[in-house]
């Protein structure tokens, strides 16, 4: 296991509060390696998280159901040895916080030991006794409420959570009871933004909105989803501010075009070789017999 300290001028709780009380919004991206990591940095995102969206994204899986702790902590320990200054934040998979208390503290714990700052984790009423045992073992949680894609079979696919009355109230409610057990943040996902709205003023704790509108305290997207570095159409609240897939497939094809021309590589992309070593080799071959 590789045991990162964060970056010492790392993103903290009291910070993220600060920001959003002076009415800045936060921004988090999900990473799942170095360079994607590294390019969250460059852009100065608030918030890291080592998504289990890392199931889908990068390990060809159809949901996140598949992925595994040693998945996670394979792709967050990548995040965490570039020590990035937003928070970094680790996403409790499917089934490791849902067997016991005692499990999930030491697979949280796994995240915190390998360089995460907080972690999130799926579910509104019924996890209250995980979140106040992962906060009395001083992990920070954040919430995770409304379209919760690990429970893709129960909710019949990914749908949009929420419209009807009694959902909507259950939303608002869960809300409340997480930032009470402790959550220092709740995220929004796929519910409606007049929901969304309403949640983020009845909590003190900032909202992270995905597919919630943009009365949230903050934006989260799928880092690939931003860079559209996937190929097809995107869901409806994505932004996709570059056309990465087609850009870096062009790169490729102009690679490969150059490659069967002849022209890549050329002298400036090639070694040379010492005068004197171009002699020994000339004087070496002059020396060798003839042969028939
Ligand atoms: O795993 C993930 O990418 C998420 C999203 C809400 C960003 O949980």
């Amino acid at each position: 296991m590789s045991h990162e300290s964060p970056s010492p001028q790392a993103v903290t709780i009291p910070q993220l509060r600060g920001w959003v009380a002076e009415g800045r919004k936060l921004v988090m991206t999900t990473a799942y390696d170095s360079v994607t990591a590294l390019l969250a940095e460059a852009a100065g995102v608030d918030i890291i998280l080592v998504g289990d969206s890392v199931g889908n994204v990068c390990l060809g899986f159809d949901n996140t159901l598949p992925v595994t702790m040693a998945m996670m902590n394979h792709h967050l320990e990548a995040v965490a040895r570039t020590k990035p200054k937003a928070m970094l934040m680790g996403d409790m998979p499917y089934l490791s916080y849902h067997l016991s208390i005692e499990d999930s503290i030491r697979n949280a714990g796994d995240f915190i030991r390998r360089g995460a700052a907080a972690v999130k984790l799926e579910g509104g009423a019924k996890r209250l006794p995980v979140v106040r045992a992962l906060v009395d073992a001083e992990i920070p949680v954040m919430g995770h409420i409304g379209l919760t894609p690990q429970s893709f079979h129960a909710m019949g696919g990914f749908k949009v959570q929420g419209r009807d009355s009694e959902h909507a109230i259950q939303i608002l409610e869960d809300a409340l009871r997480l930032q009470d057990a402790g959550c220092f943040s709740v995220l929004l996902e796929g519910i409606p933004s007049e929901l969304a709205r309403k949640v983020t003023e009845s909590l003190a704790v900032p909202t992270i909105g995905i597919g919630a509108g943009p009365h949230c305290s903050g934006q989260v997207l799928v880092i690939h989803d931003v860079l559209g570095l996937l190929p097809g159409k995107s869901p409806k609240f994505v932004r996709r501010y570059a056309d990465g897939f087609e850009l870096l497939a062009a790169a490729l094809r102009h690679y490969s075009e150059d490659v069967r021309a002849g022209a890549f590589p050329g002298e400036a992309e090639s070694y040379s070789l010492p005068n004197a070593t171009t002699r020994a080799i000339q004087h070496w071959q002059s020396e060798q017999p003839d042969q028939e």
